[in-house]
């Protein structure tokens, strides 16, 4: 069984929106509504666990309730960092499930495909990542301003969220990281830590982190396209229904069968 927690409890202070991003609308759904639908969307997933603030457990439930399609879901209050927000919603998880995966909030675009690449390869392997190739030049930089080294392009990733655990080694991890008082930037670090190999999965560039108020502007441009496309498909399936209608209408006049 596979649980998602969602870390949602952050500020958004680079938003700089007055309130939690997650709740921002993006062409009229709000985020993390956006983010659960997708989540949802992948049939391996079968819980999805998020954590907000504390003040806005509540509302969050409300919220979440009237959202149709949604995977069964529970919402706890996560913490100061996006780390205690892990944990917590860790806490939270299923004893059934063998399978955690950790998802931002804050990337709605994420592709089924993505998810569900991440489930199978921590499902074989015990973790595994969703990534970008990096396509700008990476520079190391001292406190100074002065560049100290230049890895090579080809082998920097940029790492993304979903990132997928076997249960066991993920809860460990987090354990040792607590014991430690380690602070990671995302997950896979405490995992790595805890020496265990992590795989990257190839994800996409529209699998952005919104976390600027130009990311909106972004993301409802993907989102825009998207809706488009599938618009298109909907007309597209609509002509050829009528022409086949027509075209079978053509044949049976011509039989003389009116
Ligand atoms: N997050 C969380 N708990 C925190 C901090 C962050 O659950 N204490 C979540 C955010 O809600 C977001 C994800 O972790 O979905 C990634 O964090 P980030 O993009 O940094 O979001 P914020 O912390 O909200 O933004 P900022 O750093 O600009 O304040
Ligand atoms: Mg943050």
């Amino acid at each position: 069984m596979v649980s998602v927690v969602v870390p949602a409890a952050g500020q958004g202070k680079r938003m700089n929106a007055g309130i939690n991003k997650a709740f921002l609308s993006l062409l009229g759904t709000p985020m993390l509504v956006r983010t659960m639908q997708k989540l949802s969307s992948c049939s391996k997933v079968s819980e999805i666990i998020v954590a907000v603030g504390a003040d806005e457990v509540e509302n969050t439930r409300k919220l979440l309730e009237h959202v149709p399609d949604i995977k069964p879901f529970a919402v706890v209050a996560g913490g100061a960092e996006r780390q205690d927000s892990v944990a917590n919603g860790l806490r939270a998880v299923s004893f059934e499930a063998d399978i955690v995966l950790v998802h931002d909030a804050a990337r709605p675009m994420v592709s089924k495909e993505t998810i569900e690449k991440v489930i199978e390869a921590a499902e074989k392997n015990g973790a595994a990542i969703a990534a970008v190739p990096a396509k700008n030049t990476i520079k190391v930089v001292d406190a100074g301003g002065i560049v100290k080294r230049t890895p090579e392009r080809a082998s920097l990733w940029e790492i993304q969220t979903p990132q997928g655990f076997k249960k066991d080694i993920l809860q460990e991890a987090y354990k040792k990281a607590f014991e430690d008082g380690f602070k990671g930037t995302d997950d896979a670090s405490l995992v790595e830590r805890a020496g265990h190999l992590v795989e990257v999965v190839m994800s996409d560039y529209r699998n952005i982190k919104i976390t600027t108020p130009e990311d909106l502007l972004i993301a409802e441009a993907f989102l825009g396209s998207d809706a488009l496309d599938s618009a298109k498909k909907g007309i597209d399936a609509a002509v050829d229904f009528v022409s086949e209608k027509a075209e079978e209408f053509k044949r049976k006049w011509k039989e003389g069968k009116f």
